[in-house]
């Protein structure tokens, strides 16, 4: 281009420009108010903005404004505050005011395996790795606020809602917990960790009133939300649907003033559960600070878009109004609110996430790869060894049915879900095997929830003696068959607002494995459950492996696994009792409740108080089928003998307890080295042991590392309720450092001397 026509441009150019000069914008920050300054400090900037807005405004920030949101401040520019379901995905978009889709098609997700399968990676790590990949879809998805995780104590292997949350033991859980927080946090989603507290099961969820002694309050179900709040930072926590002291959770004074604001110092937001909010007063005085989901005639439906009828609307300012409370409680909600809106929506720092990416995929991979646990592998028929030709037979619903629609508020749309029998057939293929599939036996054939289908027609009229026929017939000349069976994500199975009414596997599935026992010895079962199962065919079956939902990437991990891909090096969060009545509140006929004549209350008493999990099993010397912390894996290790640092501790000392780990195998692969605490001597009944720290360590073959393991004086305490404070008490203690809760290589005996 010469010269002459690039000046005659650049002339025009400037003439276009001065004809359409940019609009005016807010050049410097001088005019930027204070609150949305993001170089102030962030309770100036709540402060400032409190101060600016009226109590309708204020009012309207701390209820619902729709099925998922609740209202910012237009006129100031502060954006509405966006939630969304749940703890494994990013819940697909509903309607404004609706539970039914609303038919997006930007809204599909990563599923990422659910908090059991994460629980039992017992790697904090992973933990942070799951946070931070789920906070990257929420973030992408315009949420602030994820409704999760759920971090409740497995109390009963019937709750429908075991397959949420973490496990039986409060350490665990707060040890993974803190990590998934941290990381879903360092992407700008809040975490609301739930249900706080004591929603051990899901039967009478709306009127369940625990009565529970306060010592096993404090060692046993608030352990992981305080640590949730103390060191994961939880920006905001929500109260659970039952009541404690005849007081719903959601405004419960002592739990939420009491405990966890006053005690533990929680500057986040009190979310209610979805319709857990039942009176304005005590919504005001105690606690609650956010409003969604109520149903303001009580515990039917709602109206339609009733959102100023909430109990924190307009009767709220009925009573402000008419002088019967102040507005104190109004400018600590708010704040509460403001402080949550600005650390996530006003917060562009973090960025924009990302949706689907091959990133998130390989990370809902390795969760499951990590926390798939091997139970049992007699005779080493685990992992498949590939013989061009070979042939494997799948068997079981469970291969084909898609798991991540159904269960309740954690249900997604996952933009791909990976079968086990598509992930089994890709595996074997790539190995020159032959699949084949036979269905074994009929369970639910639905596959809906809120409106998302999984379009899998799984209807089969075949009878129960057919389908085990068929699959008996081929399994005789397979080298391998592989059973995958368990629960589902159906009411009465795993579910929320269900419970199962019995331990055992649905669907007559004990006696497909029964049949394919006699017709296969190379059998191996992947029971997919967040929950423990019953198996009365235990020991006839060589090879069992524990397959959480795993969600998009569930056929991958499990063939990862039963191929050798991957090592297994899972343990379990939970407890396998042999029978339900082995499992403690069913022992102590503790569950679910009794009603009370007079009103729709039903009070349960935690009659095994401390003793929960591991801690029942071990006290009462009831052998499990499985016990917590187990788990195999396709190489051995063997632990030295551990050694403390000290015998002696005083006061806050720690000690250090090191083991050395080696892998005697052929192969690579994880152990679990769990360190748990004994107290003999104490003039007060406590658990025969409780785990007090735990490491995952990777090895070579051959290669053996030293692990260290620290305690102080808090892993030595039990929680003295007469003084309301954490005892440590002086005298022998015993460390037991192994690989399970019933497997412990060593123990050493130390003192505290005061
Ligand atoms: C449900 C669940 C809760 C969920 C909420 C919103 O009832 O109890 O976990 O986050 O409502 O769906």
């Amino acid at each position: 281009m010469n010269r002459l026509f690039i000046g005659f441009a650049l002339v025009l150019s400037g003439v276009a420009a001065a004809q359409v000069a940019a609009p005016e914008r807010i050049s410097s920050t001088a005019t930027r108010p204070i609150y949305a300054d993001l170089s102030r400090p962030l309770e100036e900037r709540v402060e400032d903005a409190l101060s600016r807005m009226s109590i309708s405004e204020k009012l309207h920030i701390i209820h619902a404004q729709s099925k998922f949101s609740s209202r910012g401040v237009p006129r100031l520019g502060i954006p509405d505050l966006w939630t969304d379901d749940g703890p494994h995905g990013v819940r697909p978009d509903v309607l404004w005011d609706e539970w039914e889709q609303a038919g997006q098609s930007n809204d599909s997700c990563v599923a990422f395996p659910a908090l059991t399968c994460l629980a039992a990676c017992w790697d904090p790590g992973i933990a942070r790795l799951y946070g931070e990949s789920l906070g990257e879809e929420a973030r992408y998805r315009g949420k602030s606020v994820l409704l999760g995780p759920g971090i409740n104590i497995y109390r009963t292997p019937l709750n429908g809602r075991n397959f949420e949350y973490l496990g039986e033991d409060p350490f665990l859980a707060s040890e993974m917990a803190v990590s998934y927080i941290q990381g879903l946090q360092s992407r700008g989603v809040a975490a609301c960790v739930k249900h706080y507290a004591l929603n051990n099961n899901e039967v009478n969820r709306h009127t369940t009133n625990v009565v529970i002694d306060d010592r096993t309050l404090y060692e046993i179900y608030l352990p992981a939300f305080k640590a949730a709040v103390e060191r994961g930072g939880a920006w905001s926590l929500m109260g659970a649907y039952n009541l404690l002291g005849d007081e719903h959770l959601c405004h419960n004074d002592r739990m939420l003033n009491g405990i966890l604001k006053n005690e533990w110092g929680f500057d986040g937001a009190v979310i209610s559960d979805w319709g857990g909010c039942h009176d304005t007063r005590q919504a005001i005085a105690n606690g609650l600070d956010l409003e969604f989901g109520s149903w303001t005639d009580g515990l039917a439906n709602g109206a339609s878009n009733a959102y100023n009828n909430y109990y924190l609307a307009d009767p709220y300012l009925k009573l402000i109004e008419s002088g019967e409370v102040s507005t104190d409680e109004l400018d600590d909600k708010a704040r509460r609110v403001l402080r949550l809106i600005m650390r996530t929506a006003m917060d562009p720092s973090y960025g924009y996430g990302s949706l689907c990416s091959e990133a998130h995929y390989d990370a809902a991979r390795r969760i499951g790869d990590d926390g798939i646990v091997l139970l049992r592998n007699e005779k080493n028929v685990l992992p498949i060894r590939s013989r061009e030709g070979g042939k494997i037979l799948v068997v079981g619903e469970n291969a084909i049915k898609m798991m991540t629609v159904g269960g309740g508020s954690s249900s997604l749309k996952a933009q791909r879900e990976v079968s086990p029998l598509e992930g089994i057939r890709k595996a074997a293929e790539g190995r020159g095997m032959s699949v084949d599939y036979a269905r074994g036996y009929v369970g639910d054939v639905s596959g809906e929830y809120n409106g998302v289908v999984t379009g899998q027609n799984l209807s089969d009229s075949r009878t129960p003696a057919q389908l085990i026929a068929e699959a008996v017939e081929k399994a005789r000349d397979a080298d391998y068959v592989i059973f995958v069976g368990g629960l589902n994500k159906s009411p009465g199975q795993d579910c929320e607002d269900s419970d199962r009414e019995s331990l055992d596997l649905p669907y007559a599935q004990d006696d497909v494995i029964a049949a394919l026992v006699k017709a296969n010895r190379n059998l191996a079962v992947v029971n997919i459950s967040g929950n423990a199962v019953a198996m009365p065919w235990v020991k006839d079956v060589p090879a069992i492996v524990q397959a959480w939902f795993l969600g998009s990437e569930a056929g991958n991990s499990i063939a990862d696994v039963l191929f050798g891909d991957v090592n297994p090096s899972g343990k379990l969060p939970f407890t396998f009792p042999a029978k339900l009545s082995d499992s403690p509140a069913h022992a102590m006929g503790a569950y679910p409740g009794v009603k009370r004549d007079d009103s729709p209350i039903v009070d349960l008493e935690y009659k095994e108080g401390l003793l929960v999990g591991y801690r029942w099993h071990d006290t009462r010397k009831i052998r499990p089928l499985f016990s917590f912390g187990h788990g195999l894996s396709y190489t051995d290790f063997r632990l030295g003998k551990a050694s403390a640092d000290r015998r002696q501790i005083a006061d806050n000392d720690s000690i250090t307890f090191t083991v050395d780990v080696t892998n005697t195998g052929r192969r690579a692969g994880a152990e679990v080295v769990q360190l748990y605490i004994s107290d003999p001597d104490c003039s007060v009944e406590r658990p025969a042991k409780e785990l007090k720290a735990f490491r995952k360590v990777w090895l070579q073959p051959g290669e053996t590392k030293s692990v260290s393991l620290t305690v102080g004086r808090d892993a030595l305490s039990y929680f003295d309720a007469e003084r309301h404070e954490w005892v440590a008490e002086p005298g022998d203690f015993t460390a037991h450092i192994g690989t399970s809760s019933d497997k412990i290589s060593s123990s050493v005996k130390f003192n505290l001397t005061r």
